[in-house]
């Protein structure tokens, strides 16, 4: 019922799906047939396709693979897909998607998709969902991606669908393949029915939607369509239409497309180096935020450097200014591997115990000690063990980021006791205390984090758990707002 529900979703993209029935009405939902328009296009010669080249994942620059499990609903999903580095269009396109199949997973069970449902989800023996979006062609300046969703029913009944989508890296848009093909061009396709798999030149009710179609740079379109087979199983049916039939069947994005798809330069996004921070969206992926106070220090804040980019985690420094002015060049560090720093003002006082202008002074040296070390102040502040009323609100100017999970390592000076309390307390979303002062708080990050990334945590920054929600001045902040 469930997998019925997702892939009900994704019928709306893909008309060939299991058991539902379709039939030549659905059909013409998608498109009204225009009869006198079929003699505008040549009738295409469809072939089995020569290879699998086309529908194989292929590497693209700036690309970097992501992967979730997680139980939704009745559903043990696995998602994997790729992100591309300087295309916020494509990526924010895949987060889309993927929230929408897992929002449809969810709701038969009364809700939408959480992160927390990836937490610690890979032992469950729940019917499948597998979903993928990966580049299977990178040519010009058009990365193509295939979106797939398989699923396994309760009864044992599978399904699948797919599509293919076009990511321009130049404007940054992304199209879909139906786009690339004029609408009459579907009908001149069961015409020429010899030699080919049933389910793309079969009758009209089993026509493909054209949605997952691949464009090469030669003009050729490789096809793929989904039929429900017996057997509870799922057959995938492929063709090849020549680029001389293909011509006539491409509409104006679709010829558009293929001069990208020819262009002489590379795909690679220009901005792909900008930022050592790569996309990511803890709407979807289960995020915290580890920060450490009141660095930097001179001999354990480069110890816990090296432990990060050992682990590929950034995080969040919270400096005073009196040691950002002591030790300039570890603040460079910091804020060079692409981590985040936050103001813990000059002295670490109880900022409720000072007048406004005391705030003030705390907060401006302290700006003005990371501006001469790093280039830029922060732009979020922490006071000094928590404290802050009305007052200090309104007079520190900046957002205020407190934390949803207090390890305490200061208190216990022991991994043993604030390793486990942390893993205990923390949640999607949650932003988490610790002090990069002490050596034995250095002696607990790496079984912190190793266990945190294998509960399924992306371990991120301030800024981006928080990325979507505008941090406003004077206001507190200790976790990421669950997405409405
Ligand atoms: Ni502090």
């Amino acid at each position: 019922m469930i997998l019925r529900i997702v892939l009900g979703w994704f019928c709306v993209l893909v008309l060939i799906c299991a058991g539902d029935g379709l039939n030549g009405s659905t059909v013409s939902l998608q498109q009204p047939r225009a009869a006198a328009a079929v003699n505008n296009v040549d009738v295409p010669v469809l072939r089995p396709p020569l290879s699998d080249a086309r529908w194989t994942p292929v590497q693209v620059p700036g690309g970097y693979p992501m992967s979730l499990t997680a139980v939704v609903g009745a559903h043990q999903v696995k998602a994997s897909w790729t992100y591309v580095d300087g295309l916020p269009g494509l990526n924010s396109h895949l987060d889309s998607w993927l929230l929408g199949i897992l929002d449809a997973a969810a709701t038969p069970s009364g809700g939408r998709y959480r992160p927390a449902m990836a937490v610690n989800a890979s032992q469950s023996a729940n019917p499948g969902l597998t979903v993928s979006a990966q580049p299977v062609q990178a040519a010009g300046t058009v990365i193509v991606v295939r979106e797939k969703v398989s699923g396994t029913g309760a009864d044992g009944t599978s399904a699948a669908s797919s599509e293919t989508i076009y990511a321009d890296t130049v404007s940054g848009e992304v199209h879909r393949a139906a786009e690339l093909l004029r609408p009459e061009a579907l009908d001149a396709l069961p015409a020429r029915a010899a030699g080919v798999p049933a389910g793309i030149a079969g009758p009209a009710a089993q026509q493909p939607a054209l949605s997952d179609v691949v464009l090469t740079p030669s003009g050729e379109l490789h096809i793929t369509a989904h039929r429900p087979a017996g057997g509870g199983r799922s057959d995938q049916e492929k063709a090849t239409i020549s680029a001389g039939d293909a011509e006539a069947m491409l509409s104006d994005m679709g010829r558009k497309m293929l001069g990208q798809l020819q262009a002489a330069e590379s795909p690679a996004p220009a901005t792909a180096a900008a930022s050592p921070l790569r996309h990511v969206n803890c709407d979807l992926v289960p995020c915290a935020a580890l920060t450490y106070d009141d660095g930097p220090d001179a001999r354990t804040t480069p110890q816990l450097l090296a432990i990060l980019k050992e682990k590929n985690v950034h995080a969040t420094f919270f400096m005073t200014g009196s040691n950002a002015a002591s030790n300039p060049a570890i603040a460079r560090q910091v804020a060079e591997a692409g981590h985040a720093i936050g103001n813990h003002t000059f002295s670490h006082p109880y900022l409720t115990k000072l007048s406004a202008a005391g705030v003030r002074s705390e907060m401006d040296r302290t700006d003005a000690a990371i501006r001469a070390a790093v280039g830029s102040a922060p732009s979020f502040m922490r006071p000094p063990y928590g404290a802050a009323d009305a007052a200090v609100q309104r007079a520190v100017g900046k957002p205020l980021i407190l934390w949803a999970v207090d390890s305490l390592d200061w208190q216990s000076k022991n991994p043993a006791v604030f390793v486990p309390k942390v893993l205990k307390e923390i949640t999607p979303g949650a932003v988490v205390l610790m002090h990069d002062v002490d050596p034995t708080t250095i002696a607990g990050q790496q079984e912190l984090i190793t266990n945190l990334q294998t509960q399924g945590y992306t371990l991120v920054t301030v800024p981006q758990i928080f990325e979507g929600t505008p941090l406003v001045a004077g206001h507190v902040y200790r976790s990421r707002p669950e997405r409405r």
